[in-house]
């Protein structure tokens, strides 16, 4: 598995690609550039919808080799249950939701025991104020509400964005998910984001690589 990570990426994610054509859909991208997948994890209960578990994470680990940095976002109800399977199946880093479990520390450090990237999030509504006092490897600002791509992005999200920018100091990541299209990349980007999740302005597009290509430039990736 790949532990490395670049300080700045878009990472599209695979919510928007069609998953019978995943493997090609996503080396396409991969081709273009991309080291790092975005895979949305959503269980019917933290968000009404259902997307794919474990499962496909390992499928994705075996079809694209250690090379791909696997950025695994779980909108999940308790998601200290589950955090070693998706391990195993591969994450490089896993990401949980401040609003999913009373147990945020000990998840934390059970991802991170579990060898990978410790990831919290918060819905649009939810103040930053834990970043301030829990450790993380990198911070999602949430900049549509979870479980549907194609949103519009929420303006507001900006300052959220500069105050954990503050709160963090210049080291740990800030992701930023839904809505990106370069010119909201650039804007996040400007407020201190550093990595960028783009659904369907990547696979909604007719030219998937050059859409990557466009935000990773906005973004000031490449
Ligand atoms: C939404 C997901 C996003 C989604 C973003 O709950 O977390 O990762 O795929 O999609 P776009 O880029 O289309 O807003
Ligand atoms: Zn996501």
């Amino acid at each position: 598995m790949s532990r490395q990570r670049p300080e700045r990426c878009v990472t599209p994610s695979i919510l928007s690609a069609d998953f019978a054509k995943l493997e090609a859909q996503v080396r396409e991208i991969m081709d273009a550039g991309c080291t790092v997948i975005h895979c949305d994890v959503m269980d019917g209960h933290f968000v009404p919808p259902i997307t794919f578990g474990p499962i496909v994470v390992s499928a994705l680990r075996e079809a694209l080799g250690d090379e791909v940095y696997l950025d695994v976002h779980l909108m999940i109800e308790a998601p200290e249950r589950q955090v070693a399977e998706f391990a195993k199946a591969g994450a490089d880093g896993i990401t949980i939701h401040i609003e999913a479990t009373p147990h945020l520390d000990y998840t934390l450090s059970a991802i991170r025991e579990a060898g990978c990237h410790a990831g919290l999030t918060l819905c649009p509504g939810t103040p930053p104020d834990a970043f301030a006092w829990t450790d993380v490897d990198l911070a999602l600002i949430m900049t549509v509400n979870p479980g549907w791509g194609g949103q519009p992005f929420l303006r507001g999200q900006l300052e959220k964005i500069r105050a954990v920018r503050e709160m963090l100091g210049p080291d740990t990541p800030i992701e930023v998910d839904g809505g990106v299209n370069p010119t909201i990349a650039k804007e996040c980007a400007d407020a201190g984001a550093t990595w960028f999740v783009a659904g369907s302005a990547i696979y909604g597009s007719d030219d998937p690589a050059q859409a990557y290509r466009d935000i990773a430039a906005a973004a000031g990736c490449s």
